[in-house]
Protein backbone atom coordinates (compact mmCIF):
# COMPACT_ATOMS: atom_id res chain seq x y z
CA UNK A 1 0.00 0.00 0.00
CA UNK A 2 1.04 3.57 -1.00
CA UNK A 3 1.24 5.63 1.98
CA UNK A 4 -0.53 9.15 0.95
CA UNK A 5 1.50 11.47 2.97
CA UNK A 6 5.25 11.09 4.03
CA UNK A 7 6.94 13.00 6.44
CA UNK A 8 10.75 12.68 7.99
CA UNK A 9 12.19 10.36 5.68
CA UNK A 10 13.59 10.65 2.11
CA UNK A 11 10.67 9.98 0.06
CA UNK A 12 10.57 8.65 -3.54
CA UNK A 13 8.26 7.60 -6.34
CA UNK A 14 4.88 8.39 -5.50
CA UNK A 15 5.63 10.91 -2.54
CA UNK A 16 8.00 12.61 -4.30
CA UNK A 17 6.92 15.94 -6.41
CA UNK A 18 8.75 18.62 -8.84
CA UNK A 19 12.54 18.98 -8.65
CA UNK A 20 12.50 18.66 -12.55
CA UNK A 21 15.50 21.54 -13.11
CA UNK A 22 17.65 20.24 -10.10
CA UNK A 23 17.56 16.74 -10.93
CA UNK A 24 18.62 17.85 -14.52
CA UNK A 25 21.03 20.02 -13.34
CA UNK A 26 22.29 16.89 -10.70
CA UNK A 27 22.00 14.63 -13.25
CA UNK A 28 24.32 16.51 -15.59
CA UNK A 29 26.94 17.22 -12.98
CA UNK A 30 27.20 13.31 -11.85
CA UNK A 31 27.42 12.43 -15.48
CA UNK A 32 29.85 15.51 -16.26
CA UNK A 33 31.77 14.23 -13.18
CA UNK A 34 31.34 18.11 -11.45
CA UNK A 35 31.26 18.28 -8.18
CA UNK A 36 28.25 20.17 -6.73
CA UNK A 37 27.25 21.45 -3.11
CA UNK A 38 23.62 21.26 -2.61
CA UNK A 39 22.23 23.39 0.83
CA UNK A 40 19.02 23.72 1.77
CA UNK A 41 17.05 24.57 4.93
CA UNK A 42 16.49 21.77 7.18
CA UNK A 43 13.96 18.66 5.84
CA UNK A 44 13.34 20.61 2.27
CA UNK A 45 13.91 17.80 0.71
CA UNK A 46 18.05 17.73 -0.05
CA UNK A 47 18.13 13.89 0.67
CA UNK A 48 14.87 12.92 -1.59
CA UNK A 49 16.53 14.58 -4.45
CA UNK A 50 20.22 13.04 -4.53
CA UNK A 51 18.64 9.60 -3.86
CA UNK A 52 16.24 9.76 -6.51
CA UNK A 53 19.10 10.98 -8.82
CA UNK A 54 21.28 8.58 -7.62
CA UNK A 55 18.43 5.92 -8.47
CA UNK A 56 18.01 7.38 -12.09
CA UNK A 57 21.64 7.09 -12.95
CA UNK A 58 21.57 3.38 -12.03
CA UNK A 59 21.42 2.12 -15.37
CA UNK A 60 24.36 4.07 -16.15
CA UNK A 61 28.44 3.14 -16.70
CA UNK A 62 28.48 5.34 -13.39
CA UNK A 63 28.76 4.20 -9.84
CA UNK A 64 27.05 5.91 -7.12
CA UNK A 65 28.00 6.02 -3.60
CA UNK A 66 25.58 7.29 -0.85
CA UNK A 67 26.38 8.20 2.56
CA UNK A 68 25.36 9.87 5.66
CA UNK A 69 27.93 11.23 8.12
CA UNK A 70 25.64 12.66 10.94
CA UNK A 71 26.88 10.18 13.68
CA UNK A 72 30.95 10.53 12.61
CA UNK A 73 31.86 12.96 15.34
CA UNK A 74 35.66 12.93 14.48
CA UNK A 75 37.90 12.89 11.50
CA UNK A 76 38.72 9.11 11.54
CA UNK A 77 35.09 8.64 12.21
CA UNK A 78 34.57 9.55 8.89
CA UNK A 79 37.01 7.50 6.98
CA UNK A 80 35.82 4.53 8.27
CA UNK A 81 32.54 5.60 7.03
CA UNK A 82 33.76 7.03 4.00
CA UNK A 83 36.14 3.36 2.95
CA UNK A 84 33.28 0.98 4.11
CA UNK A 85 30.50 2.71 2.24
CA UNK A 86 32.60 3.35 -0.86
CA UNK A 87 33.86 -0.24 -0.37
CA UNK A 88 30.06 -1.66 0.32
CA UNK A 89 28.57 0.09 -2.68
CA UNK A 90 31.60 -1.08 -5.27
CA UNK A 91 31.98 -4.20 -4.11
CA UNK A 92 31.08 -6.64 -7.52
CA UNK A 93 29.96 -8.99 -5.17
CA UNK A 94 27.61 -7.48 -1.92
CA UNK A 95 28.70 -10.46 0.25
CA UNK A 96 32.44 -10.21 -0.84
CA UNK A 97 33.08 -6.65 0.19
CA UNK A 98 35.41 -7.45 2.81
CA UNK A 99 37.26 -9.68 0.76
CA UNK A 100 37.52 -7.02 -2.11
CA UNK A 101 38.52 -4.44 0.36
CA UNK A 102 41.74 -6.04 1.06
CA UNK A 103 42.69 -5.51 -2.26
CA UNK A 104 42.26 -1.24 -1.88
CA UNK A 105 42.89 -0.69 1.52
CA UNK A 106 45.52 -2.82 3.23
CA UNK A 107 45.93 -3.57 7.01
CA UNK A 108 42.56 -3.59 7.75
CA UNK A 109 41.01 -5.41 10.72
CA UNK A 110 37.50 -4.77 10.43
CA UNK A 111 35.46 -5.37 13.85
CA UNK A 112 31.77 -6.25 13.75
CA UNK A 113 29.66 -5.02 16.72
CA UNK A 114 26.35 -6.08 16.82
CA UNK A 115 23.97 -3.45 17.89
CA UNK A 116 22.37 -3.61 21.02
CA UNK A 117 18.50 -3.91 19.69
CA UNK A 118 17.16 -6.94 18.90
CA UNK A 119 17.06 -7.27 14.78
CA UNK A 120 18.95 -4.17 13.96
CA UNK A 121 22.08 -4.26 11.54
CA UNK A 122 25.60 -5.00 13.18
CA UNK A 123 28.10 -2.22 11.82
CA UNK A 124 31.51 -3.45 10.30
CA UNK A 125 34.04 -0.72 11.72
CA UNK A 126 37.13 -1.19 9.24
CA UNK A 127 39.69 -0.51 12.20
CA UNK A 128 40.95 2.82 10.49
CA UNK A 129 43.12 4.62 13.48
CA UNK A 130 45.90 7.25 12.37
CA UNK A 131 47.96 4.41 13.76
CA UNK A 132 46.99 1.93 10.74
CA UNK A 133 46.26 4.82 7.98
CA UNK A 134 47.01 7.63 6.53
CA UNK A 135 44.40 10.59 5.52
CA UNK A 136 45.24 10.27 2.00
CA UNK A 137 45.38 6.50 1.82
CA UNK A 138 41.85 6.54 2.33
CA UNK A 139 40.65 9.43 0.51
CA UNK A 140 42.91 8.25 -2.70
CA UNK A 141 40.74 5.02 -2.64
CA UNK A 142 37.63 5.97 -4.65
CA UNK A 143 40.00 6.69 -7.61
CA UNK A 144 41.89 3.27 -7.60
CA UNK A 145 38.77 1.97 -7.29
CA UNK A 146 37.19 3.58 -10.55
CA UNK A 147 40.14 3.09 -12.42
CA UNK A 148 40.14 -0.69 -11.42
CA UNK A 149 36.75 -0.75 -12.19
CA UNK A 150 36.60 1.21 -15.57
CA UNK A 151 33.87 3.43 -14.37
CA UNK A 152 33.40 6.68 -12.86
CA UNK A 153 32.11 7.19 -8.96
CA UNK A 154 30.22 9.90 -7.55
CA UNK A 155 30.24 9.83 -4.13
CA UNK A 156 27.50 11.56 -2.10
CA UNK A 157 28.25 13.08 1.24
CA UNK A 158 24.82 13.89 3.25
CA UNK A 159 24.82 15.71 6.25
CA UNK A 160 28.37 17.35 5.20
CA UNK A 161 28.17 20.22 7.98
CA UNK A 162 29.31 17.68 10.33
CA UNK A 163 32.73 18.27 8.67
CA UNK A 164 32.09 21.52 10.21
CA UNK A 165 32.08 20.77 13.73
CA UNK A 166 35.34 18.36 13.72
CA UNK A 167 37.99 19.42 15.95
CA UNK A 168 40.59 21.55 13.83
CA UNK A 169 38.00 21.01 10.91
CA UNK A 170 39.61 23.39 8.95
CA UNK A 171 42.94 21.25 8.41
CA UNK A 172 40.55 18.22 7.78
CA UNK A 173 38.90 20.25 5.09
CA UNK A 174 41.94 20.97 3.70
CA UNK A 175 42.95 17.32 3.43
CA UNK A 176 40.14 16.37 2.00
CA UNK A 177 40.09 18.88 -0.51
CA UNK A 178 43.81 18.62 -1.32
CA UNK A 179 43.19 14.74 -2.41
CA UNK A 180 39.41 15.48 -4.15
CA UNK A 181 40.41 17.81 -6.15
CA UNK A 182 42.99 15.89 -8.07
CA UNK A 183 40.75 13.02 -8.58
CA UNK A 184 39.24 12.57 -12.71
CA UNK A 185 37.32 9.85 -12.07
CA UNK A 186 35.48 10.85 -9.12
CA UNK A 187 33.57 13.45 -8.30
CA UNK A 188 31.60 14.83 -5.44
CA UNK A 189 28.29 15.87 -4.13
CA UNK A 190 28.41 17.04 -0.62
CA UNK A 191 25.40 18.83 0.82
CA UNK A 192 23.61 19.20 4.10
CA UNK A 193 21.45 22.02 6.33
CA UNK A 194 22.62 24.17 9.10
CA UNK A 195 23.13 27.26 6.92
CA UNK A 196 26.03 28.68 9.07
CA UNK A 197 27.91 25.35 9.25
CA UNK A 198 27.66 24.86 5.57
CA UNK A 199 28.54 28.58 4.24
CA UNK A 200 31.00 28.56 6.95
CA UNK A 201 32.52 25.42 4.53
CA UNK A 202 31.70 26.33 1.17
CA UNK A 203 31.43 30.38 1.32
CA UNK A 204 34.27 31.48 3.00
CA UNK A 205 37.35 32.73 0.85
CA UNK A 206 40.12 31.42 3.04
CA UNK A 207 38.06 27.96 3.32
CA UNK A 208 39.69 24.74 1.68
CA UNK A 209 36.20 24.40 0.16
CA UNK A 210 35.54 27.74 -1.58
CA UNK A 211 34.72 27.85 -4.90
CA UNK A 212 34.79 23.47 -4.82
CA UNK A 213 31.60 22.72 -7.53
CA UNK A 214 28.14 23.87 -8.79
CA UNK A 215 26.66 25.29 -5.51
CA UNK A 216 22.72 24.87 -5.52
CA UNK A 217 20.84 26.22 -2.87
CA UNK A 218 17.58 24.21 -2.93
CA UNK A 219 14.20 26.11 -3.04
CA UNK A 220 10.76 25.28 -2.14
CA UNK A 221 8.38 23.11 -3.95
CA UNK A 222 5.80 25.94 -5.43
CA UNK A 223 2.29 25.75 -3.82
CA UNK A 224 1.25 24.74 -7.82
CA UNK A 225 2.54 21.44 -7.52
CA UNK A 226 2.14 20.71 -4.14
CA UNK A 227 -1.40 21.58 -4.46
CA UNK A 228 -1.61 19.04 -7.55
CA UNK A 229 -0.02 16.51 -5.17
CA UNK A 230 -2.45 17.16 -2.32
CA UNK A 231 -5.66 17.12 -4.07
CA UNK A 232 -4.39 13.69 -5.91
CA UNK A 233 -3.72 12.11 -3.24
CA UNK A 234 -6.51 12.72 -1.15
CA UNK A 235 -8.49 11.35 -4.35
CA UNK A 236 -6.59 8.21 -4.31
CA UNK A 237 -7.45 7.72 -0.71
CA UNK A 238 -11.18 8.08 -1.45
CA UNK A 239 -11.66 11.66 -0.27
CA UNK A 240 -11.80 15.01 -1.45
CA UNK A 241 -10.04 18.52 -0.75
CA UNK A 242 -10.64 21.65 -2.35
CA UNK A 243 -7.61 23.70 -4.37
CA UNK A 244 -8.31 26.31 -1.37
CA UNK A 245 -8.16 24.31 1.25
CA UNK A 246 -5.09 22.57 -0.33
CA UNK A 247 -3.24 25.83 -0.75
CA UNK A 248 -4.08 26.93 2.47
CA UNK A 249 -2.15 23.89 3.80
CA UNK A 250 1.12 25.21 1.91
CA UNK A 251 0.60 28.69 3.34
CA UNK A 252 0.36 27.71 6.73
CA UNK A 253 3.59 25.93 6.21
CA UNK A 254 5.12 28.25 4.28
CA UNK A 255 5.76 25.68 1.73
CA UNK A 256 7.95 23.67 3.58
CA UNK A 257 7.97 20.14 2.46
CA UNK A 258 8.59 18.06 5.35
CA UNK A 259 5.66 20.57 6.87
CA UNK A 260 3.59 20.15 3.38
CA UNK A 261 3.15 16.43 4.32
CA UNK A 262 3.03 15.82 7.87
CA UNK A 263 -0.15 18.89 7.47
CA UNK A 264 -1.71 16.96 4.65
CA UNK A 265 -1.65 14.13 7.00
CA UNK A 266 -2.98 15.40 9.73
CA UNK A 267 -6.28 16.61 7.75
CA UNK A 268 -6.14 13.56 5.94
CA UNK A 269 -6.75 11.58 8.68
CA UNK A 270 -9.31 13.64 10.30
CA UNK A 271 -11.99 11.92 7.59
CA UNK A 272 -13.34 8.86 6.34
CA UNK A 273 -14.09 7.55 3.04
CA UNK A 274 -16.42 9.79 0.90
CA UNK A 275 -15.89 12.67 3.37
CA UNK A 276 -15.06 16.37 2.19
CA UNK A 277 -12.57 18.64 4.27
CA UNK A 278 -13.80 21.67 5.19
CA UNK A 279 -12.36 24.86 6.89
CA UNK A 280 -12.48 23.33 10.66
CA UNK A 281 -11.05 20.17 9.54
CA UNK A 282 -7.87 22.48 8.66
CA UNK A 283 -8.05 24.93 11.69
CA UNK A 284 -8.43 21.53 13.95
CA UNK A 285 -4.95 19.70 11.98
CA UNK A 286 -2.95 23.01 12.10
CA UNK A 287 -3.28 22.86 16.20
CA UNK A 288 -2.64 19.24 15.94
CA UNK A 289 0.55 20.13 14.05
CA UNK A 290 1.83 22.81 16.67
CA UNK A 291 0.84 20.14 19.41
CA UNK A 292 3.10 17.08 17.99
CA UNK A 293 5.38 19.58 17.20
CA UNK A 294 5.74 21.36 20.67
CA UNK A 295 8.41 19.14 22.46
CA UNK A 296 10.71 20.02 19.55
CA UNK A 297 9.70 23.65 19.54
CA UNK A 298 10.11 23.78 23.18
CA UNK A 299 13.51 22.25 23.38
CA UNK A 300 14.86 24.56 20.87
CA UNK A 301 13.80 27.89 22.79
CA UNK A 302 15.24 26.15 26.08
CA UNK A 303 18.69 26.81 25.95
CA UNK A 304 17.49 30.35 24.81
CA UNK A 305 18.24 33.33 27.14
CA UNK A 306 15.83 35.99 27.78
CA UNK A 307 17.42 38.58 25.40
CA UNK A 308 17.85 36.10 22.59
CA UNK A 309 13.70 34.94 23.34
CA UNK A 310 12.97 38.81 23.07
CA UNK A 311 14.67 39.15 19.97
CA UNK A 312 12.84 36.04 18.40
CA UNK A 313 9.03 38.44 19.81
CA UNK A 314 10.24 41.48 18.01
CA UNK A 315 10.94 38.89 14.66
CA UNK A 316 7.52 37.43 15.59
CA UNK A 317 6.07 40.90 15.53
CA UNK A 318 7.18 41.98 11.94
CA UNK A 319 10.62 43.80 12.79
CA UNK A 320 12.45 42.22 10.49
CA UNK A 321 15.50 45.00 10.35
CA UNK A 322 17.31 47.72 12.07
CA UNK A 323 17.36 45.93 15.29
CA UNK A 324 19.72 48.37 16.95
CA UNK A 325 17.54 51.54 16.80
CA UNK A 326 16.74 52.90 20.44
CA UNK A 327 13.14 52.34 19.83
CA UNK A 328 13.56 48.75 18.55
CA UNK A 329 15.76 47.92 21.41
CA UNK A 330 14.00 49.73 24.27
CA UNK A 331 10.67 47.91 22.81
CA UNK A 332 11.45 44.97 22.64
CA UNK A 333 14.07 44.93 25.84
CA UNK A 334 17.29 43.67 23.72
CA UNK A 335 19.55 45.19 25.77
CA UNK A 336 22.33 47.56 24.69
CA UNK A 337 23.63 48.98 21.09
CA UNK A 338 26.38 46.22 21.31
CA UNK A 339 23.96 43.17 22.44
CA UNK A 340 22.42 42.82 19.36
CA UNK A 341 25.00 41.86 17.18
CA UNK A 342 26.06 38.49 19.58
CA UNK A 343 22.28 38.11 19.80
CA UNK A 344 22.09 37.43 15.75
CA UNK A 345 25.40 36.08 15.21
CA UNK A 346 23.81 33.23 18.39
CA UNK A 347 20.70 32.80 16.45
CA UNK A 348 22.22 32.25 13.25
CA UNK A 349 24.16 29.83 14.38
CA UNK A 350 21.61 27.79 16.18
CA UNK A 351 19.54 28.09 13.08
CA UNK A 352 16.90 29.65 14.68
CA UNK A 353 17.04 32.84 12.32
CA UNK A 354 18.31 33.24 8.75
CA UNK A 355 19.34 36.03 6.56
CA UNK A 356 16.68 36.92 3.59
CA UNK A 357 18.46 39.77 2.14
CA UNK A 358 18.79 42.64 4.19
CA UNK A 359 16.20 41.22 6.57
CA UNK A 360 16.41 38.60 9.00
CA UNK A 361 13.54 35.69 9.09
CA UNK A 362 12.40 33.05 11.45
CA UNK A 363 14.34 30.03 9.81
CA UNK A 364 11.08 27.86 10.45
CA UNK A 365 7.70 29.06 9.92
CA UNK A 366 6.14 26.74 12.19
CA UNK A 367 8.31 27.09 14.76
CA UNK A 368 7.47 30.85 14.30
CA UNK A 369 3.57 30.04 14.32
CA UNK A 370 4.22 27.82 17.58
CA UNK A 371 6.05 30.90 19.18
CA UNK A 372 3.54 33.15 18.16
CA UNK A 373 1.23 31.44 20.07
CA UNK A 374 3.26 30.49 22.92
CA UNK A 375 6.11 32.33 23.22
CA UNK A 376 4.81 36.16 23.53
CA UNK A 377 3.27 38.15 26.05
N1 LIG B 1 10.41 16.24 -3.79
C1 LIG B 1 9.60 16.05 -2.76
N2 LIG B 1 8.30 15.75 -2.95
C2 LIG B 1 7.48 15.57 -1.91
N3 LIG B 1 7.85 15.66 -0.63
C3 LIG B 1 9.12 15.96 -0.36
C4 LIG B 1 10.06 16.16 -1.41
N4 LIG B 1 11.24 16.43 -0.84
C5 LIG B 1 11.05 16.40 0.48
N5 LIG B 1 9.78 16.11 0.80
C6 LIG B 1 9.20 16.05 2.18
O1 LIG B 1 10.16 16.55 3.07
C7 LIG B 1 10.60 15.54 3.98
C8 LIG B 1 12.07 15.65 4.22
O2 LIG B 1 12.77 15.31 3.03
P1 LIG B 1 14.32 15.03 3.04
O3 LIG B 1 14.67 14.13 4.17
O4 LIG B 1 14.71 14.64 1.69
O5 LIG B 1 14.85 16.51 3.34
P2 LIG B 1 16.29 16.98 3.77
O6 LIG B 1 16.45 18.35 3.21
O7 LIG B 1 17.30 15.97 3.42
O8 LIG B 1 16.11 17.05 5.37
P3 LIG B 1 17.25 17.17 6.48
O9 LIG B 1 17.67 18.59 6.48
O10 LIG B 1 16.54 16.80 7.74
O11 LIG B 1 18.35 16.22 6.11
C9 LIG B 1 10.17 14.23 3.37
O12 LIG B 1 9.88 13.26 4.34
C10 LIG B 1 8.90 14.64 2.63
O13 LIG B 1 7.83 14.72 3.54
MG1 LIG C 1 18.65 14.94 4.62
Amino acid sequence: MCKKFVYGVAVSDYNFIGREVETKRLMNNFRGGINTILMSPRRLGKTSLVMRVCEKLKSEAIITIYLDIFGCKSEYDFYNRLASEILKQTASKQSMWLEEAKEFLYRLTPKISFSPEPNSDFAISLGITPKTHTPEEVLEMAEKIAIKKGKQIVVCIDEFQQIGEMTDSKHVQARLRSVWQHQKHVSYCLFGSKHHLMSSIFLHRSMPFYQFGDLIVLDKIPSAEWVEYIVSHFADGKRTISSALAEEICSFTDNYSAYVQQLSWLVYTQKEEGETVDESDIKQATDDLLATNEVLFMQMVEPLSEYQLNFLRALCSGVTKDFGLAKIREKYQLGSYSNINRLQKALLERDLIEKRGTELAITDPVFAKWFQRKMMF
